[in-house]
């Protein structure tokens, strides 16, 4: 099945293409941002982007389009665009993108644009499918908890028991998703289906579930398999699950329990075999308690449970992961990097890291982009090295400490911030050269 990322800040608008196009039998992603984008990009490859420039801050620059241009140039793209600046038109197309489409058009057009730019770039090249095996140990990280999830991952990704993973964003729930469903296997050997549970609206769940047969409502004009279908034999993996609405969790429950299900204006019941993996940052026990994530939906789901902790509380994972991202992003990126400094890892490790190993990778990967050194150094990484200088005078909001120490702090960081150059910083701190010597000296005794 042909793969599209549909990239569109208006929801209505994105919701709207998104439908059509699962309707014309392509597997959709879609994302508000550019930014998000990103990321998608680098977790799967897409047969072809839609991405609106309606926005007129985005004067006519793609991000993302000049990112297909040079690290998959196979991907077709097009441009939405709402008031139709010719210039604008020109300009993308010049970049490189294969088409646009004027907002508002018609669905039929819109299917025909989209039809026509994929068939214009897959005669040309054909998308690598990845053929080797998955394996389970793409998962980095070598802290108990996380060897306990591979282990565990191991033995389940054999037998189809249903799974729920916990964790908060970042934390590589979907990975650990595919690395159960792919292990061992390639990507063609059985299918693997991503839904946001939360992002179906209801009046469009059952046909997007369950798919139709033709006639069932106007606009079916031919039959239409649902998501499950797509999934069978295979792993419907359903994100964000502590959000699905009432309807989707009454649904869902019905299929878990039937193995069972009929397409919409179909009399035929089918049957299905598939496997499901949930996902969630949301304490579901609590909300089966509060009463708003149904106790039966959840005993299905939860068979296996797996919590994968925030990385804060695994940092032995921090410098596995740092070297695994360096390998891969610098490869990808075609920059010659060498490593990194003792001194920034040392950094890297005192962050707390909210966006857990996403934040952490996409860091790696601006600072590989933008890096002029041949081994990273704490200015490539702005942010969390301004954090750790502010940590160093924060401390416990009640700890006192005492100014000789605070003194001591200021300085080094200091003599670090001019290279180490006495004369420079005795200037810069508006004393003179040997009474700054000599404060150095006594913190060097203290040591
Ligand atoms: N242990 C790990 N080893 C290697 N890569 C990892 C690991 N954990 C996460 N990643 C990478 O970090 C990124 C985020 O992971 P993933 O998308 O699986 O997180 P998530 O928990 O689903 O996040 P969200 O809740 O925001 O959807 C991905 O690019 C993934 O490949
Ligand atoms: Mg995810």
């Amino acid at each position: 099945m042909k793969r599209i990322l549909v990239v569109d800040p208006e929801h209505d608008s994105r919701l709207t293409s998104t439908a059509l196009l699962r309707q014309g039998g392509y597997e959709v992603h879609d994302i508000p941002d550019e930014s998000g984008a990103f990321q998608l990009l680098h977790d799967y490859s897409y047969d072809l982007i839609i991405t609106d420039l309606s926005r007129p801050q985005c004067e006519c620059d793609s991000a993302v389009l000049k990112w297909i241009q040079e690290n998959a140039p196979q991907t077709a793209v097009i441009i939405l665009t709402s008031h139709g600046s010719i210039d604008c038109v020109v300009k993308t197309i010049q970049m490189g993108a294969t088409d646009y489409i004027l907002k508002p058009g018609s669905d039929d057009e819109f299917l025909k644009k989209v039809e026509g730019a994929i068939q214009k770039t897959s005669k040309h090249h054909s998308i690598p499918s990845r053929k080797e095996p998955y394996r389970i140990h793409d998962i980095v990280g070598i802290s108990r908890s996380m060897e306990r999830i591979i282990e565990m991952a191991l033995k389940i990704s054999h037998i189809g028991s249903n799974v729920l993973i916990y964790g908060e964003s970042g934390t590589g729930k979907e990975l650990v998703a595919k690395a159960i469903h792919y292990h061992g296997r390639t990507e063609d050997e059985r299918p693997f289906v991503a839904i946001n549970s939360a992002a179906i609206p209801d009046h469009i769940l059952e046909s997007e579930l369950f798919g139709y047969a033709k006639g069932a409502f106007t606009g079916a004009v031919r039959d239409k398999k649902g998501l499950l279908e797509e999934a069978n034999g295979g792993t419907l993996f359903l994100d964000e699950i502590g959000d699905a609405s009432p309807q989707f969790q009454s649904k869902l429950l019905r299929v878990i329990e039937e193995q069972k299900m009929r397409r919409v204006g179909d009399t035929r019941a089918r049957k299905i075999n598939v496997r499901f993996i949930a996902a969630t940052n949301k304490n579901i026990v609590s909300m089966v308690s509060e009463g708003t994530f149904r106790a039966d939906l959840y005993y299905r789901l939860g068979i296996v449970e797996i919590s994968i902790p925030p990385l804060k509380n695994r940092k032995e994972d921090i410098y596995p992961l740092i070297t695994h991202f360096l390998h891969d992003i610098s490869k990808r990126l075609g920059k010659k990097i060498k490593g990194i400094s003792d001194e920034t890892v040392q950094v890297l490790l005192a962050y707390d890291w909210p966006g857990n190993v996403r934040e952490l990778k996409n860091s790696i990967e601006r600072a590989v982009a933008l890096s002029g050194n041949k081994t990273l150094e704490p200015e490539d990484f702005p942010i969390i090295n301004s954090a750790y200088h502010d940590s160093l005078f924060s401390g416990h909001e009640d700890e006192v400490i005492p100014l000789k120490e605070i003194e001591k702090r200021y300085l080094l960081k200091i003599m670090k911030k001019y290279s180490y150059n006495q004369k420079l910083v005795a200037k810069k701190l508006g004393i003179g050269y040997t009474t700054l010597w000599r404060k150095l000296k006594e913190i060097e005794n203290d040591m």
